[in-house]
């Protein structure tokens, strides 16, 4: 069997990182006996500088026929904030309807939290984040901008069928997990999302009897979740919730270096997107120094969502394995040898017992 990846590098450490990570895959691919062919498409800063457009028909068209897409990181100091993040990365979440934001926080043994208190035996949660509605979603308005009389509004979208998707995601993970969802809002402020969101989990929830579920307001959830996060296994929350909460994930789990992500369509309509949670890093772009577990645990859950699961355990316990020789690991002072790194994980995929 053969899977085709999309392969966007994107800007800054993105290609580096993506290609050590791929690395991994092949290797992994080897030892399992499938075949893997990569398309690079060249998206980004770049090729917005020179053509004026963050992504168009043609590209989407042809990114639609991969199985699975795998993202480096898009953003650069030339390009005006937005233009890339909402142009490329939010048009493909929405484009290839990738409903849900799935982004583990896992503490691998030997990497170090730098909350005290956090060990791998109380840090195993999955963030379930609605990826396509909420206030990204888009629209709004300014009035006089730019004078003491301006007024911005910005818009906030909640439908059923979204929130009803991401959902059903978080709970059928709970189930073969711990079996524990949390709702994550703020129901007592924004009465008319926070209720839709509760309904809708009231109403799945007689679909996973199996499952306990309880509710946690986002503000109170970022007091708990480094203090005790072994109270969580499966959050399912909002987008902006959702992006904020697995930013402070990825500090409880040990840093940017570990923190992975997948953008995935649930219904398989259109390919899946995995990308780590980091961005482009233009401080040390182009030094040879970021270090790629990020993006090979990324690419370890698209092997899983390519259905290749041993693979996806051996990526995966290959990255950690390795990890766990690295000294610091959260802060600038996470890098090392890319490809040196990237190498060393494409070996012990080899033999590593996962
Ligand atoms: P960043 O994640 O790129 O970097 C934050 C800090 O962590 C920097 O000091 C950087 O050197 C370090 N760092 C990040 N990843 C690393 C790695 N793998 N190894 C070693 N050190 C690493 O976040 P920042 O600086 O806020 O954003 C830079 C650009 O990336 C911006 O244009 C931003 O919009 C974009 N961005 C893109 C994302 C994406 O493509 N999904 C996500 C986050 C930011
Ligand atoms: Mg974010």
């Amino acid at each position: 069997r053969t899977h085709h990846l999309a392969v966007i590098g994107g800007d800054g450490i993105g290609p580096d990182v993506t290609a050590a990570a791929l690395a991994g895959v092949r290797a992994a691919a080897d030892r399992y006996g499938f075949a893997v062919e990569t398309t690079d498409f060249d998206l980004g800063a770049e090729a917005y500088l020179r053509s004026g457009v963050a992504l168009d028909e043609a590209a989407l068209a042809e990114l639609r026929r991969h199985d699975a897409i795998l993202l480096g990181a898009v953003g650069d100091p030339r390009v005006p904030p937005g233009v890339l993040e909402r142009g490329l990365i939010v048009a493909l979440r929405v484009a290839f309807a990738q409903s849900v934001n799935v982004r583990p926080v896992r503490l691998y043994p030997g990497v170090r939290s730098p909350v005290v208190g956090v060990s791998p035996e109380n840090c195993d949660l999955v963030i379930v984040r609605e990826n396509t509605e909420g206030l990204y979603a888009g629209g709004g308005s300014t009035s006089h901008p730019g004078t003491p009389n301006a007024v911005a509004i910005q818009n906030s979208i909640t439908t059923v069928a979204a929130t009803t998707e991401a959902v059903e995601f978080a709970f059928r993970l709970a189930a073969a997990r711990r079996k524990r969802l949390t709702l994550c809002h703020k129901k007592n402020i924004l009465v008319h999302a926070g209720q839709l969101w509760q309904d809708v989990v009231d109403e799945v929830a007689t679909r996973y009897p199996d499952v306990e579920h309880d509710y946690v307001h986002a503000d109170a959830l970022c007091l708990h979740l480094p203090l005790d996060p072994g109270r969580f296994d499966v959050v399912v929350t909002d987008n902006l919730f959702g992006d904020i909460l697995s930013d402070l994930g990825a500090t409880v789990q040990g840093g940017l270096g570990v923190a992975a992500s997948a953008n995935q369509n649930p219904r398989g309509t259109a390919p899946s997107m995995y990308e780590p949670v980091h961005g482009s890093a233009p401080d040390i772009a182009g030094k040879g120094w970021a270090n790629p577990a990020a993006a090979a645990l990324s690419a370890a859950l698209c092997l899983a969502g390519l259905g290749e699961r041993d693979a996806a355990l051996a990526l995966e316990a290959a990255a950690a394995s390795v990890l766990a020789e690295m000294p610091a690991l959260s802060g600038p002072s996470m890098g090392g040898d890319t490809t040196a790194i990237g190498d060393r994980i494409a070996k012990r995929v080899t033999d590593v017992d996962p």
